[in-house]
């Protein structure tokens, strides 16, 4: 992150979402503020995106990490979860949608504290009310407790919570991620939905280079990839922390699950994962 700066990754990836929505239909994953949220410097992002058509496999796998979180958090719901902390929110749009308010579904949402004030003054800007059970805290993972700063939120750690993490991890320091998990990992019954990036040997000589160009810009953005996980080293650690359900979808068990007739022509092999661990069975 750039001191004192909003995530500019956090505009890519609402950009995405909302290219999804117009290209894709909204088909793997349905936002109706994907638009909305967006500011004059996001939708900039979005046009400049969607006219590269290279781009659509990310655009497919944002789609369908956001997917499966949701999946993950109504069935948390389901089981009686009514925490819900949005991790590196950026301008995710569930608390704006929260369908389980009435029922008690509190949102916290945690962010870089510059990405967080620059959501809020989007959010104004597009005349969107802040919701009641929506509830922000403003902490930089690498230099701030989490737990310190979802509890001056109100957060209670000794009940259960779903916790949603996307498009962070890679931008954290090992150490930053290992102490995240650590905290939702002492949360009872709690479950947690994340992505990651597999190191740059995992990949075949074609791809690599695509992939290093993909790093070097988000570097050359301030937001460089720190933490590259390999699969079978990130099911050890999250199983070491006391995850005992663990569930890892590549590529091709995202596209499988997900994409449906979309995913003609995404190539499979190495790439990001989404990865859902609880750690209670
Ligand atoms: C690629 S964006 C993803 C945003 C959102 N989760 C999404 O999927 O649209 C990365 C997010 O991680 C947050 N982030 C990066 N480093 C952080 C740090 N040290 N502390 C807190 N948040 C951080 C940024 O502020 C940004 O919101």
């Amino acid at each position: 992150m750039q001191t004192g700066q909003p995530s500019r990754t956090a505009r890519g990836a609402a950009a995405y979402r909302a290219i999804h929505q117009t290209e894709d239909g909204g088909t793997i994953f349905s936002d109706p503020f994907a638009q909305e949220i967006l500011d004059d410097e996001a939708r900039a992002t979005r046009d400049a995106i969607a006219a590269d058509p290279s781009l659509r496999p990310m655009r497919l796998f944002i789609a369908a990490r956001s997917r499966f979180s949701e999946d993950t958090l109504a069935a948390c719901v389901a089981r009686g979860v009514r925490q819900i902390v949005v991790l590196g929110a950026g301008l995710d749009t569930f608390s704006l949608r929260n369908p389980y308010a009435g029922r008690g579904v509190r949102v916290f949402e945690v962010d870089y504290p510059a990405t967080q004030a620059w959501k809020r003054e989007s959010l104004a800007q597009a005349g969107l009310a802040i919701p009641s059970s929506l509830t922000f805290a403003p902490v930089d993972f690498e230099r701030q407790s989490l737990a310190e700063g979802l509890m001056a939120a109100g957060f209670l750690p000794d009940r259960p919570a779903f916790f949603q993490w996307l498009g962070v991890a890679m931008y954290l320091t090992r150490e930053a991620v290992a102490s995240t998990l650590d905290f939702i990992a002492g949360v009872p019954e709690s479950e947690v939905v994340f992505d990651y990036a597999e190191p740059f040997e995992n990949y075949p000589a074609d791809r690599r280079a695509v992939i290093m160009a993909i790093a070097e810009s988000a570097a050359a953005r301030g937001e460089p990839w720190l933490s590259l996980f390999d699969p079978v080293e990130l099911t050890e650690l999250l199983r070491s922390k006391g995850f005992r359900t663990v569930e890892d979808l590549g590529i091709a068990g995202l596209s499988e699950r997900f994409y449906g007739h979309l995913k003609q022509g995404v190539r499979v092999g190495p790439g990001g994962h989404v990865v859902r661990a609880q750690n209670s069975s």
